[in-house]
C-alpha cells in the first residue's frame, strides 16, 4: 500500500491505496480557521500535524492492515500559506493562508519594484494569495517575527518537517510563492534582494516524488506507522489534482469545480509566455509545468445561492429540474464574482450580478443560470489556453462540479469540448497517493501509475446547437464585467 495524504484548508484525508489504485480506506480530520480581522485567514500549523497524526492512525486502524505493508506515504497541500519557523523548528505566529487577502499593497509594491521581472523570473502576476506578499507583510508590519525565522516554509512541507525532521519543499508548491525563478528551478537571489529577503530564508528544494526521509520514532508511535516508511516531498494541491486526474500530457486539461473552480491544462514548453494572464507553475512531474486559471466562487456561488434563496432543499433537489430549463436560462445571466475574481480579471472588488430577470423566471431558471455563469466564468480560462495554441476537445472533470449530469452536460456544451468523468475520483489525495507510488519504485514512471490507477466512466459530448446558442452568449456574458465593474 501506499498513503496520500491531503492537507487541506478545512480538513486532512488520507487515503490508502492497493497497487491497482483502488482506495482501501479513507479518513478525514477537520481543523478550525481563524479569520481574526476582515480579509485575513489564519491556521494553528500544530492543528494541521495533530489532524495528519490522528487520521493516519484511523487509517492503520481501521483497515486493520499491517504496517510493514505500507511503502510509503507523500502528501499533496493547499498552496501559498505562509509558515515561519525558527531555528529549533518552532512556528513563530499562525499560518497566513492561500485565501487571506490582507496583503494588497505588498502586492503593488512587488509589481512596481520587479516590473517586468517579475513575469519573467517568477512566471506570475503578483496577487494576495500568494507567498512572497504575506512575508512582506510581516516585514513590514511584524520585523521582530521575520528576524527571528529560519526558514519559510508551506503548509504541507511543515508536516512533513514535523514528520520526519527534514527541510524542504517540492518545485510544484515552491512556483506559488513568486521567490522561484520557474524556468531555471531555482530560487530567485534576484527577487529575494530585491526585497532584502536572505536567500537562507527559502528551504532546500526537491522534486515531488523524491525521499525526504523516513517517519521519527515518536511520530510512527503516534500514527501506528513503521519508522521506516518513507516519506515523499508532495506537492501543491492543484498539481496532485492534476495527477490524479492523468493531466501528464501535452494538451491534457482538466476542469475542477469545489469551492472554487480551476482549468488545469499541462505545460511542456517551460518558455511559454503568457504574460500573466494565467497562472504557470511547475507540475509534479520532473520537468513538466502546466497552466491555470481560477473562478474564486465557483461551488461557492451555487452553495451561496442556495442557502440564501433555497434553504429547504437538498443540492439534489435544488439541482432537479435544471435539464428541462433551455440553455441560456430564458435570458437569465448570472456572474460569479461574489467574492471578487481572478481569472481573467485579477479583481478582488468587482461583484456578481444577474441580469434578464423576468416575471416568468422560476427558482430552477436562477439555479441553471448560477451553473450557467460558473460555468462561463471558467470557459473565459479554457479561452485563454486555446489562445496559447493548443486544441482542447477533452476535458476531465472533477470535483463536485462532476457530480451532476446536467451540469456536466451544460460544461460539455459551454466549453464546446468532450467532458470525461473518472470512475472513482479522489482529487488531490490520489495525486499524493501517486507520487508516493512512483517514489517507492511501483511504476517507471507517472504515467505509467496513471495509466494504471485511473479509469474513464463516463462521456459527455456537446451538442452542436446548444453549443452555438452558448457562443453567443458567452460574448454577452465576458461584457458584463466591464460594464459592472463601477458599480461596486
Ligand atoms: C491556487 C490556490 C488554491 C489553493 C487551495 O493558486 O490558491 O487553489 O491551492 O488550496
Amino acid at each position: 500500500y501506499v498513503i496520500g495524504v491531503d492537507l487541506g484548508t478545512s480538513a486532512v484525508k488520507t487515503v490508502l491505496v492497493d497497487p491497482q489504485g483502488k482506495v482501501a480506506f479513507e479518513h478525514s480530520e477537520s481543523y478550525p480557521l481563524s479569520r481574526p480581522q476582515p480579509n485575513w485567514s489564519e491556521q494553528n500549523p500544530e492543528d494541521w500535524v495533530k489532524g495528519t497524526l490522528v487520521s493516519l492512525r484511523r487509517l492503520i486502524e481501521v483497515s486493520g492492515i499491517d504496517p510493514s505493508q505500507v511503502d510509503g506515504l507523500s502528501f499533496s497541500g493547499q498552496m501559498h500559506g505562509l509558515v515561519l519557523v525558527d531555528k529549533e523548528g518552532q512556528v513563530l505566529r499562525p499560518a497566513i493562508l492561500w485565501n487571506d487577502t490582507r496583503t494588497t499593497a505588498q502586492c503593488r509594491r512587488i509589481e512596481k519594484t520587479l516590473g517586468a521581472k517579475l513575469i519573467e523570473v517568477a512566471r506570475n502576476r503578483a496577487l494576495e494569495g500568494f507567498t512572497l506578499p504575506k512575508i512582506l507583510w510581516v516585514q513590514e508590519n511584524e520585523p521582530e517575527v521575520l528576524s527571528q525565522a529560519y526558514q519559510f516554509l508551506l503548509p504541507k512541507d511543515y508536516v512533513r518537517l514535523r514528520l520526519t525532521g527534514d527541510y524542504a519543499m517540492d518545485y510544484s508548491d515552491a512556483a506559488g510563492t513568486l521567490l522561484l525563478d520557474v524556468g531555471s528551478k531555482t530560487w530567485s537571489a534576484e527577487i529575494a534582494e530585491a526585497f532584502e529577503l536572505p536567500l537562507s530564508l527559502c528551504p532546500r528544494l526537491v522534486e515531488s516524488f523524491e525521499q525526504t526521509g523516513t517517519l521519527l520514532p515518536d511520530i510512527a508511535e503516534a500514527s501506528g506507522l513503521l519508522s521506516s516508511t518513507k516519506v515523499f516531498a508532495g506537492g501543491a494541491d492543484n498539481a496532485c489534482g492534476a495527477l490524479g486526474a492523468g493531466i501528464l500530457g501535452e494538451g491534457r486539461t482538466m476542469c475542477s469545480i469545489g469551492t472554487s473552480g480551476v482549468v488545469l491544462s499541462y505545460e511542456s514548453n517551460k518558455d511559454l509566455n503568457l504574460e500573466g494572464k494565467v497562472h504557470f507553475f511547475n507540475h509534479g512531474e520532473k520537468d513538466a509545468y502546466y497552466i491555470m486559471g481560477v473562478t474564486l466562487a465557483a461551488g461557492h456561488s451555487l452553495t451561496w445561492f442556495k442557502e440564501t434563496f433555497a434553504t429547504d432543499k437538498s443540492f439534489d433537489e435544488l439541482l432537479s429540474g435544471v435539464a428541462s430549463i433551455p440553455a441560456g436560462s430564458s435570458g437569465l445571466l448570472f456572474t460569479p464574482y461574489i467574492v471578487g475574481e481572478r481569472t481573467p480579471h485579477p479583481d478582488a472588488n468587482i461583484r456578481g450580478s444577474f441580469i434578464g430577470m423576468d416575471s416568468g423566471h422560476t427558482l430552477t431558471h436562477f439555479t441553471r443560470s448560477v451553473l450557467e455563469g460558473i460555468t462561463f466564468s471558467l470557459r473565459e480560462s479554457i479561452e485563454i489556453v486555446r489562445d496559447s495554441g493548443k486544441e482542447i476537445t477533452e476535458i476531465i472533470a472533477i470535483g463536485g462540479g462532476a457530480k451532476n449530469e446536467a451540469w456536466l452536460q451544460i460544461q460539455a456544451d459551454i466549453f464546446n469540448a468532450s467532458i470525461v468523468k473518472l470512475e472513482s475520483e479522489q482529487g488531490p489525495a490520489m495525486g499524493a497517493a501517486m507520487l508516493a507510488a512512483y517514489g517507492s519504485g511501483w511504476f517507471t514512471s507517472l504515467s505509467a501509475c496513471a495509466e494504471a490507477f485511473i479509469r474513464p466512466a463516463d462521456v459527455y459530448k456537446p451538442d452542436p446547437k446548444q453549443a452555438a446558442i452558448y457562443d453567443g452568449l458567452f460574448n454577452l456574458y465576458q461584457e458584463v464585467y466591464g460594464q459592472t465593474r463601477e458599480l461596486n
